[in-house]
């Protein structure tokens, strides 16, 4: 079979998360990487031996024989990047938030349609096999009627003021900042799990630190935390620290959740629950192979990922044998191993799209509207 090529543009967290994701695909070859620092996508691209390494990356879209890109680089540099990647005829994966506007995703999704492009937006977190199994017994009807989904998306790696990060600065990040970074994983779950829409949004955000120490040297993400006492410079902050949110699904499932980027002690503490009329489930990311199952008239159980007793949906999504535990480097080899064999097979895509990263700008847009007004808003279909 001959390799897929692809190249990786952006050398921080995800970047390097996504070229050690794509080498786990078969016949998937990393062509390029591309950084915004010259010394950066070097020792990345050498550390792999990854052909080219540059700073340039229309100069990797302008080689014909290169037939996929990564997008891993900050929120606001998503759209120039897709855009010209889907015009020079590039299939495209791209990270979360796929833009920092509800207009530029529209465009950038009629665009791939139009040129006939695979498309796909990382919510990876889909891909652990015991969501699938969630949301496998919730189409199965095994929790009856959906009446409620709670959650949160906790993390504290921005507590401190003189915690930074570029998702703090408007320019970067976008508007938001908490609820487009992990706000975002969270509604696309729920949706996902449900298989229900969220309909209506009542939010409330909140900006802790109006005012951030920010280094005068760069970091990357996560980075801050190993920072001595430094040189910082007093910078005004606009974007949310914390967000509420309650919602609708249609008009009877109701919801409620919270991001959080100053929750002390909560280092990736994404958890989630549906509550339904016969049965309700839990799961948590920080223990991704156990998932939670309550019955009102028998005791609860807690089910623990193993192939052999997935529903048969869920269980392509979980590579290893029961007890070995299966967690979050491995959702982007899930998501990676579909989104290139839709490059290679005519098959329907298995994985959330930009009409999918279309829907969280909207339901993001909501929440911003919404906490605006101090009102409800209604999420457009
Ligand atoms: N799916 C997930 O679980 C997940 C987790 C973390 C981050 N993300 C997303 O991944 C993206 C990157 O976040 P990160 O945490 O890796 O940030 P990061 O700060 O670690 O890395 C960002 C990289 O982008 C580079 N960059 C910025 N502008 C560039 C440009 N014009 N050209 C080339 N490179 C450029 C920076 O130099 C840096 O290497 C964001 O959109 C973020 O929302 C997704």
């Amino acid at each position: 079979m001959k390799p897929i090529r692809t190249a990786i543009f952006g050398t921080g967290f995800m970047g390097r998360v996504h070229l050690e994701g794509v080498r786990r695909v078969e016949s998937v070859e990393v062509a390029a990487v591309v950084g915004r620092r010259e010394e950066a996508a070097q020792r990345l691209g050498a550390g792999f031996s990854v052909p080219t390494a540059t700073t340039d990356y229309r100069q990797v879209l302008r080689d014909g024989a290169i037939d996929a890109v990564h997008v891993c680089t900050t929120n606001a540099e998503h759209y120039r990047a897709v855009k010209d990647a889907l015009e020079a005829g590039k299939h495209v994966l791209c990270e979360k938030p796929l833009t920092t506007t509800v207009k530029q995703a529209q465009e950038l999704a009629s665009l791939a349609d139009r040129h006939g492009l695979r498309n796909c937006v990382c919510h990876n977190l889909r891909f652990y096999p015991l969501v699938q199994q969630m949301r496998q017994l919730c189409a199965s009807g095994e929790l009856g009627e959906i009446l409620v989904v709670q959650g949160t998306y906790s993390q504290d790696w921005l507590l401190y003021d003189t915690d930074w990060n570029w998702r703090v600065d408007r320019e970067a990040s976008g508007v938001s900042r908490c609820m487009a970074d992990i706000g975002s994983h969270f509604f696309d779950m729920a949706e996902h799990i449900t298989g229900l829409r969220v309909t209506s949004v009542c939010a409330d955000l909140q900006t802790f630190h109006r005012t951030r120490k920010k280094p005068r040297v760069s970091i990357e993400t996560f980075a801050n935390k190993l920072m001595g006492a430094g040189d910082y410079e007093a910078t005004p902050v606009e974007t949310e620290d914390f967000g509420a949110v309650v919602f609708q699904m249609g008009s009877r499932t109701r919801g409620c959740m919270s991001a959080s980027q100053v929750a002390a002690g909560r280092k990736n503490g994404l958890r989630i629950e549906v509550y339904g009329s016969r049965a309700s489930l839990a799961w948590g990311q920080e223990r991704p192979n156990e998932l939670w199952m309550g019955r009102r008239d028998t005791g609860n159980a807690v089910f623990i990922k193993d192939p052999a007793l997935l529903a048969p949906e869920a269980r392509s999504f979980a590579d290893l044998p029961g007890g070995h535990s299966e967690g979050y480097d491995d959702t982007f080899k899930q998501i990676f191993r579909r989104f290139y064999g839709s490059i290679r097979s005519a098959a329907g895509p298995e994985y959330p799209q930009f009409i999918d990263g279309l829907r969280q700008l909207k339901i993001l847009d909501a929440v911003l509207q919404s906490n605006e007004n101090r009102s409800w808003v209604n999420v457009p279909v």
